[in-house]
């Protein structure tokens, strides 16, 4: 292993004999460095780029739990493992809850320790990796990324170009922008990015979902309303519109805006000035409005359950993000991310994804487009026992039509229907109900493909 690639370890403890065997003991295979006070301690902290902490957590003169909490909160990345004295739980239980990864009563073993480092070291490894592989995916900053609090993953030609037009959205600061694309698509991740890239980010964005507030509150949640101007309205209060001065108004699931609220929504967009309810005092605001629906708006036009002035008004912009389906080359790098993701979060170390999952997954409709991918992902590592995420694991049916079937000659046909057939039956222990399911045939469909191909409707037979 190469220097660069050891981790480094901190030994804090005011035993000077412990942590001298401990560092010896290190020696071979890790960076270990050992301070017998806290001042040493945070030196080392700050000069060198720790990894992880053994931490005694019965410092004299202060508690080694506040320094697991100055650490916690100064540099997060790096994982605390905690020693405490035979007996205290408390203690431990409050480390545990402060951030430390895990912990060890004195006096242990060395091999004891030797395991807790090896796990932490995955750990470290895995969060590594993630992060490359964030990197290598994602089409946004790091900065922006916290921003958002989301991540944006994809290399597809159409998510490149959805990228694309966000950008040229966040350099327009007061067009309107309307986002289309079915549900669980990333239109919330793209409104982000809009209001984040742009000049109103240091502003509000304020998302409101107007499914979720009734109709009778909507005009005050929008407009604001003055002290006295209805029961309830027991102080003046700012609506969304002031609220986002020099912002921008999120507008989520805008087709279900009720069609009265719509001319008022309109003009406020139009004349940027609103009126509070109640009140009549005009106030000037400047916001800029992304609005996003997974319906058919032009349809709710044609029924007149929407207004064609307002969705003109809103739509300066389009961008309209395609289902998942239909960018089948961001699937791979979704899965990976996310897979990676939970790995970590579930403490999973080491978790490997079987190459035929992606071409399974790339012929699934994903109704719930990234969101269900991302499900997916999550409920797949939580069951995952061994260290491979197996067909199994990932119970979807191919819905899509396989137009390139005719392309294909016989013989690849042949051997692509055992090897899968063989799969579905392995992952589900050769329970033919599961397997046919997971194949989405019928189970009389799938004996029959059995004889066949000659295929024993028991385990063991191909291992042999
Ligand atoms: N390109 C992407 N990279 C990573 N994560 C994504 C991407 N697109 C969407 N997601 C994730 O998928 C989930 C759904 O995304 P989002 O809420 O933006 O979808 P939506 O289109 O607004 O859905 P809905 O119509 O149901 O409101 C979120 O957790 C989001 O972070
Ligand atoms: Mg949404």
């Amino acid at each position: 292993m190469e220097n660069k690639d050891k981790i480094k370890i901190l030994i804090l403890d005011d035993e000077k004999q412990f942590t001298e065997e401990l560092s010896s003991f290190f020696e071979d295979d890790y960076e270990a460095y050992e301070a017998n006070n806290v001042g040493d301690g945070r030196r080392i902290l700050h000069e060198k780029n720790i990894d992880l902490l053994i931490l005694d957590v019965r410092l004299p003169g202060i508690s080694g739990l506040d320094i697991l909490k100055e650490v916690k909160e100064q540099k997060p990345a790096i994982e605390v493992i905690v020693i405490s004295a035979h007996g205290d739980m408390d203690t431990v239980i409050k480390a545990m809850r402060l951030g430390a990864f895990d912990y060890l009563r004195k006096p242990f073993r060395f091999i004891d320790i030797q395991i807790a480092i090896e796990r932490t070291q995955k750990y470290l490894q895995m969060q590594r990796k993630l992060k490359q592989m964030e990197e290598k995916n994602s089409l946004i900053s790091k900065t922006l990324e916290e921003k958002i609090e989301r991540q944006f993953i994809g290399v597809s030609p159409q998510i490149l170009k959805v990228f694309q037009q966000a950008k040229t959205a966040a350099q327009y600061p007061d067009a309107n922008v309307l986002i289309t694309g079915e549900s669980g698509t990333g239109k919330e991740n793209i409104a982000r990015i809009i209001h984040y890239s742009s000049q109103r980010k240091d502003n509000m964005f304020c998302a409101v979902n107007s499914s979720a507030i009734t109709e009778t509150l909507l005009e005050s949640e929008f407009f604001g309303h003055k002290k006295g101007s209805f029961t309830g309205a027991v102080n003046d209060k700012m609506g969304f519109f002031e609220v986002c001065n020099n912002g921008t108004l999120f507008l989520d699931e805008i087709a279900d805006m009720p069609f009265n609220l719509q001319a008022k929504i309109l003009r406020a967009t139009e004349e940027k000035v609103i009126t509070r309810v109640g009140d009549t005092v005009p106030i000037k605001t400047d916001f800029r409005i992304v609005s996003a629906t997974n319906h058919d708006i032009e349809k709710q036009v044609e029924e007149k359950k929407f207004r064609l002035d307002l969705l003109h008004r809103l739509n300066t912009l389009h961008i309209h993000i395609p289902p998942l389906r239909e960018r089948t080359a961001d699937i791979k790098p979704l899965l990976d991310y996310y897979v990676g993701l939970y790995a970590t979060r579930f403490n999973k170390p080491g978790i490997k994804i079987s190459e035929d999952i992606y071409d399974i997954l790339k012929t699934y409709d994903f109704p719930g487009n990234v969101r269900e991918l991302k499900n997916m992902a999550e409920r797949a590592v939580i069951l995952c026992q061994d260290n491979t995420l197996n067909l199994g694991d990932f119970p979807v049916k191919q819905t899509k039509n396989k137009e390139h079937v005719s392309s294909i000659d016989k013989v690849n046909l042949k051997s692509n229907e055992i090897k899968m057939i063989l799969e579905a039956l392995h992952s589900c222990n050769y329970n033919q109900t599961a397997a046919s399911n997971l194949l989405g045939i019928s189970r009389d469909a799938l004996i029959r493909k059995m004889k066949k191909y000659n295929i024993s409707a028991f385990k063991g037979k191909e291992n042999d």
